[in-house]
């Protein structure tokens, strides 16, 4: 018989709860740099420095925060700071310069804004998310739903369409890079937005021509951001639902983002529309967080499904096997799973070379990933 104080865990190592009190206080730095964006503090700096009090003083901030925050960020990597006390300057870093200075090109500022004024609140609600399986955002308070509100409002769907192309830009070249895109002509990157995917793989690959499908409130947006990337030659922005409309032909269909948005129902939908949209020979590519199989180890894929959950309820991030299974019953013949940046992969679908669109799922064998 074991001892009693045989049964506690007791190793060389000392077991610290480091890990276990940085991530309980881990929303105190995600709130400091998301309240710094909100107050507009880094392109208030711009190519400046400044000392606290003229940067506090244009913020419009009570002194008695301005030295904790803005060295805050300092410690935090947020602004560099030159010099000590009262007369010391703060200046962006070169990352916050290029991505948190909202006149430049890099800037991924709006999803944060979007992480601030939305998803900060309604994660505050995931208890109640988990024990009703119900969403926690716009909808449980009875105001309209976000996609809603963005659709009747110009600008702010062009602010969230800029915020995507910050989030899935170096996913997307990644994809340009990694993929063998020589055997095909064509592609449709459906729910394209700015057709950013679009234009990165068409510049990467001059043979291919691209269009970038999503619903007309996006086209315009679309067109206008293809032509300033210079690439209106070979892109194309076209509208449709893919709720009600079937997909353009291509010989090979992405769709960033997509998938995660959806119920079981909708997602094999989605995967069938991509199949009969495809000739024999083509692909299917879903750019998501894919999970990885064993669920252990994508923590930001499977928060982003938390994430889903807190959205819409009955949506949800997948993993590749799961990926896979909804392609092989669409009748898919093999699949890949490509690692892109980060927590992103790209989910690969083949179809059958010389198959016709039957719709029969019983026709593909699966010969696993590749
Ligand atoms: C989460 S965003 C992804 C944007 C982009 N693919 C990316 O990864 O950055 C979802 C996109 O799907 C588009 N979308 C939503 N519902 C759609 C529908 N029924 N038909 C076509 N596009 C749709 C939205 O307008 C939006 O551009």
């Amino acid at each position: 018989m074991r001892s009693p104080h045989e049964s506690f865990p007791v190793s060389a190592e000392a077991v610290t709860p480091q890990k276990i009190l940085e991530t309980g206080f881990a929303f105190w730095p995600s709130k400091v740099l998301l309240t710094a964006v909100e107050l507009d503090v880094f392109t208030t700096l711009g190519p400046r420095s400044m000392t606290a009090a003229e940067l506090g003083r244009v913020l419009d901030l009570h002194p008695r925060g301005i030295f904790d925050f803005f060295d805050t960020l300092v410690t935090l990597g947020f602004l560099e700071r030159d010099g000590d006390g009262p007369l010391a300057r703060y200046r962006n870093t070169l990352a916050t310069a290029q991505h948190l200075d909202r006149t430049q090109p890099g800037y991924v500022g709006g999803m944060l804004e979007m992480l601030n004024a939305r998803l900060f609140g309604f994660w505050n609600d995931l208890g109640a998310a988990l024990k009703t399986g119900q969403p926690q955002n716009e909808v449980k308070h009875h105001r309209a739903p976000m996609f809603e509100t963005l659709y009747s409002d110009p600008a702010r769907l062009e602010q969230f369409m800029c915020a995507m192309r910050g989030i899935s830009a170096s996913n997307f070249q990644a994809l340009a890079e990694k993929v063998d895109f020589r055997k095909y002509h064509t592609l449709c990157d459906v729910g394209g937005a700015t057709g950013l995917l679009s234009s990165l793989v068409a510049r990467r690959h001059p043979h291919l021509k691209c269009l970038s499908f999503d619903l007309p409130e996006v086209e315009p947006i679309a067109r206008r951001w293809i032509e300033k990337d210079g690439m209106s030659d070979r892109v194309t922005a076209v509208s449709g639902n893919f709720l009600k409309d079937p997909l353009p032909r291509a010989d090979v269909i992405t769709m960033g983002m997509i998938l995660h948005d959806w119920n079981l129902d909708r997602k094999k939908h989605l995967v069938r529309l991509a199949y009969d949209a495809l000739p024999p020979g083509g692909a299917f590519i879903a750019v998501e967080n894919i999970i990885d199989d064993a669920r252990r180890e994508n923590a930001f894929g499977l928060m982003m499904s938390l994430n889903m959950l807190i959205e819409f309820g009955d949506a949800f991030d997948f993993t590749g096997a799961d990926f896979w299974s909804w392609c092989r019953e669409a009748g898919f013949e093999r699949y890949a799973v490509v690692h892109l940046a980060g927590p992103c992969s790209a989910a690969i679908a083949y179809k059958r070379e010389g198959i016709e669109n039957s719709g029969s799922a019983s026709a593909a064998e699966s010969s696993g990933p590749l």
